[in-house]
């Protein structure tokens, strides 16, 4: 819940401009930015004008994403947005089963698979959220609690579907201003579980929770992990483009985001 339209429309010309400006940072990484449902179809015009920094055939390098929609294309549920209308609106990737969801909005394993099918039925490309609270953790549990999670929302996708979600591990303990970033340790665990399951088989696995400019290149070095998703160092311009350029000298083709 974060930037105005014009902060949003601001934040993606900026970027657009950097990034013609500076191509070698789109070197081996595809930036995403997934500002609120307010701001996306104006993101998606400032993307949508053209720049040095297009990609021939597709227009902006940048993918847009929705930090949320619901599993019905439309109908009598008041207040929510579907997957046709954040596409209608430029949305490209939907976010899907974020820990703040789950916790104050009665996201479930059984919604976030709802809403995996949803996009993916749609053409859009799901970002699946999942993580671990510190209860979980400290009780040595994590990779069974993740693998709940990322078993529970891809059940039963055929490989061409399950081959186009990313998956954004995030422990909660880690996400936002009161979280503790983690150490490498403790994201060896999680990567190596996840990769064993879904490597090759999705699209990227990403980590997310308090990633910043001084921690993302030792976040980008574990094993398994392809990309970051970024909160709040990247609500600004310059910071998101440092982490870009640092994602950019890793030489792996990571993802990187902003939402
Ligand atoms: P953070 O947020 O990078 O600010 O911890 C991550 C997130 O929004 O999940």
């Amino acid at each position: 819940m974060n930037k105005t339209l014009r902060e949003a429309r601001a934040f993606a010309a900026g970027l657009s401009s950097a990034l013609q400006e500076h191509p070698e940072l789109l070197h081996g990484v595809q930036p995403f930015i997934i500002p609120p449902h307010t701001a996306l179809a104006a993101v998606a015009e400032e993307l949508a004008k053209p720049s040095g920094a297009d990609v021939p055939g597709r227009g902006s390098a940048v993918r847009l994403g929705a930090q949320n929609a619901h599993w019905e294309d439309d109908g009598a549920w008041t207040g929510e947005i579907s997957v046709p209308q954040v596409a209608d609106a430029g949305a490209e990737l939907v976010e899907i089963g974020h820990s703040e969801r789950r916790e104050h909005f009665g996201e479930t394993i059984e919604t976030t698979r709802l809403k995996v099918a949803s996009t993916l039925r749609h053409g859009l490309v799901p970002l699946l959220c999942i993580g671990e609270p510190a209860q979980v953790q400290e009780r040595g549990e994590t990779a069974a609690y993740i693998l709940d999670q990322a078993r529970g929302a891809l059940r039963g996708l055929p490989a061409d579907q399950l081959s186009r979600v990313l998956i954004a591990y995030e422990p909660i303990w880690a996400i936002g201003a009161q979280g503790r970033p983690a150490t490498p340790a403790e994201l060896r665990e999680p990567f190596e579980v996840l990769s064993r399951e879904y490597a090759g088989q999705v699209q990227a696995l990403l980590y997310g929770g308090s990633v910043s400019p001084e921690n993302a290149l030792e976040m980008l070095l574990i094993p398994g992990v392809q990309g970051l998703f970024v909160g709040r160092a990247a609500w600004t311009l310059q910071g998101y483009l440092q982490i870009l350029r640092i994602a950019a000298a890793t030489g792996k083709p990571e993802v990187s985001g902003l939402q």
